[in-house]
This record gives structure tokens, C-alpha cells and sequence, in this order.
């Protein structure tokens, strides 16, 4: 009998540029993703009989425990005899957040964890097994390969384009309207212009400050797209700009979850509170966006 724990960081999109379409109409991009302190936990328990799911936490709410959840069909891709998964739902579905596509990651590193195929943790893995792998969770959504690693990385193509960066860990309240958002009707919203694209080599960064002015000259390209689609999303920039001490509010991913940028983690952790005591009602979470690979990688429990 083994029971493990795995953590699945939210996603946050620093940066979200839209180079390009495909013929079969998916987008080109490049994108600074960086990992949340805070996430979804999935708990996986075996032998069982099948491989079976069930969801609870607070965010459980109307979210499937067939295939048509992620994690389901990600942990049936590694061939195993059985697999009861619980999974904690702590962050908004239809988010901007990755949720769905943390939950398919941790499964997929849970499942390969218990069958022993990832030797001394991703770094050590076979090159042509790991992309094998990745490929085949591609094929799921085109987050869940970035989701796999957690730690911050430029995402270009369509997903499946992974450099790794070394970025400062930034304080950071996340925040979210309750309003769910479907990702293609941002994307079918998306007019796409000529902007410029992100520099091509990206600068160092020497501390928070250095890193926060870089990213204010960049954008999220689907945040234009999505404020058509769910106005509500301009409330949240406007209040999260607002907060004391808040250096950059953006919107992550296809949204409607927003995030606003601070210096020092007693910001972040003051407008939290402050933001608590206005928009009661809202999701929301102050945390650090950093390098979550080793609180990523599974336990025993
Ligand atoms: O891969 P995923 O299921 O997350 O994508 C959801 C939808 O978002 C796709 O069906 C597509 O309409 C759009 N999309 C896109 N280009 C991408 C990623 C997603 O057009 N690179």
C-alpha cells in the first residue's frame, strides 16, 4: 500500500504574447510563465481496483470526476494497474490559471513517481522518453507539458516550445471575480495585430524592481480579447491597481484571474487583507511566483 501527495501550482502568465495562427487555428505564442505558491493537492493511493477520481475542496464545485477531467486522462496515460485519486480543488475552474492542466501534470508526475519511471526527478530523465511523454500530454492541452516542470520558463509554439529562465521570485496576490471564462471564446474574440514580440534574448534580472519595470513594457495579448468576452475582468485590474503598494496588475493566461505585482512579500501580504475586506466574494491569493518544481515533486504521505 502507498499513498502520495502532489502539488499542482497554479500557472501564471507574466507575459502572454500572440505571434501568429496555425492553419488548424491554434495560436502562436510567446509567453513568460512563472509558478504559484499556491494550488491544487492531488493524493493518489495504490493498488485499487481501477483508476478512479474524486474531487473535493473548496473549489470542487461542478467540477467532473469522469474523463472529462484532466487528471483522469492524463494518469491513464501511464500504464498502471489501479489508482484511486482524490483530488483538493483549491484553485477557480475556467480560470486563466491553469487548474485543469496543474491537476493533468501532477497525475501524470504521481503516476510515473509510483511506477518508478522518474529516476532522480526530471533532470535525470531520458531526453527522448521525457519528450515522448510530453507530446502525448500535449495532445490533452497545450499547458500541461509547461505545467510538468512548474519552475518559470518562456513557452513558445503552441505549447510545446519549453526554455527554462531564471526569474527572482515575485510577491504576488491573485485574484479572481468568480466570473468563469471559456479559453476558445477568448481566443475566437482575439483580433490579431502586428505588435512587437517579445525580445528575443531576454535581459538579466537583478532583483523584484528590475523584473516588475521589463514586464510592464510587455502584455498579455488576450486581455483585450477577454475584457469583450467578460467585462467584469476590467473591475479587477482597476481594484488590484489600486492596492497600496501594487508595482503591476495583469490579467494571467485567457483569465478572468488577475495578478498584482509587489516589491516585498508584507505588500503583497497587506493588500491581501485589504482586498479581502472589499471584495469579500472573490477568489483570492496572496503567494510568491517562483520556481515550485521541488514543492511540485511527489511525497509520500
Ligand atoms: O489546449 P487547450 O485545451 O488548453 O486549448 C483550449 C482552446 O484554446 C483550443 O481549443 C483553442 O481554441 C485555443 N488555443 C489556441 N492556441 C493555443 C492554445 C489554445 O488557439 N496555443
Amino acid at each position: 500500500m502507498a499513498r502520495i501527495e502532489v502539488f499542482a501550482p497554479a500557472k501564471i502568465n507574466l507575459t502572454l504574447h500572440v505571434t501568429g495562427q496555425r492553419a488548424d487555428g491554434y495560436h502562436l505564442l510567446d509567453s513568460l510563465v512563472t509558478f504559484a505558491s499556491v494550488g491544487d493537492r492531488l493524493f493518489i493511493a495504490v493498488p485499487a481496483n481501477s483508476l478512479s477520481l474524486t474531487v473535493e475542496g473548496p473549489e470542487s464545485q461542478g467540477v467532473p470526476s469522469d474523463m472529462r477531467n484532466l487528471a483522469l486522462r492524463a494518469a491513464a496515460l501511464v500504464p498502471f494497474e489501479g489508482a484511486a485519486l482524490v483530488l483538493e480543488k483549491n484553485l477557480p475552474s475556467a480560470s486563466g490559471i491553469g487548474g485543469g492542466s496543474a491537476d493533468a501534470a501532477a497525475a501524470w508526475r504521481g503516476m510515473t513517481y509510483l511506477k518508478g519511471d522518474v529516476f532522480h526527478w526530471l533532470a535525470d530523465a531520458p531526453e527522448p522518453w521525457l519528450q515522448a511523454e510530453m507530446n502525448n500530454l500535449l495532445t490533452l492541452g497545450a499547458d500541461i507539458p509547461m505545467c510538468v516542470h512548474s519552475s518559470p520558463m518562456r513557452v513558445q509554439g503552441v505549447g510545446d516550445k519549453l526554455i527554462p529562465v531564471d526569474l527572482p521570485s515575485l510577491p504576488a496576490l491573485l485574484a479572481n471575480p468568480r466570473l468563469p471564462v471559456s479559453t476558445p471564446s477568448v481566443f475566437k474574440a482575439l483580433k490579431l495585430r502586428d505588435n512587437p514580440p517579445m525580445p528575443a534574448a531576454l535581459p538579466e534580472f537583478f532583483d523584484v524592481g528590475d523584473l516588475i519595470d521589463w514586464l510592464s513594457v510587455q502584455r498579455n495579448d488576450l486581455q483585450d480579447a477577454a475584457l469583450c468576452v467578460e467585462p467584469g475582468i476590467a473591475e479587477v485590474l482597476s481594484v488590484l491597481s489600486a492596492l497600496p503598494g501594487c508595482r503591476l496588475a495583469r490579467m494571467s493566461g485567457s483569465g478572468a484571474t488577475c495578478f498584482g505585482l509587489f516589491e516585498t512579500e508584507e505588500a503583497a501580504k497587506a493588500a491581501t487583507y485589504e482586498l479581502h475586506k472589499i471584495r469579500p466574494e472573490w477568489w483570492k491569493a496572496g503567494c510568491l511566483l517562483g520556481d515550485q518544481m521541488r514543492a511540485a515533486v511527489p511525497r509520500d504521505c
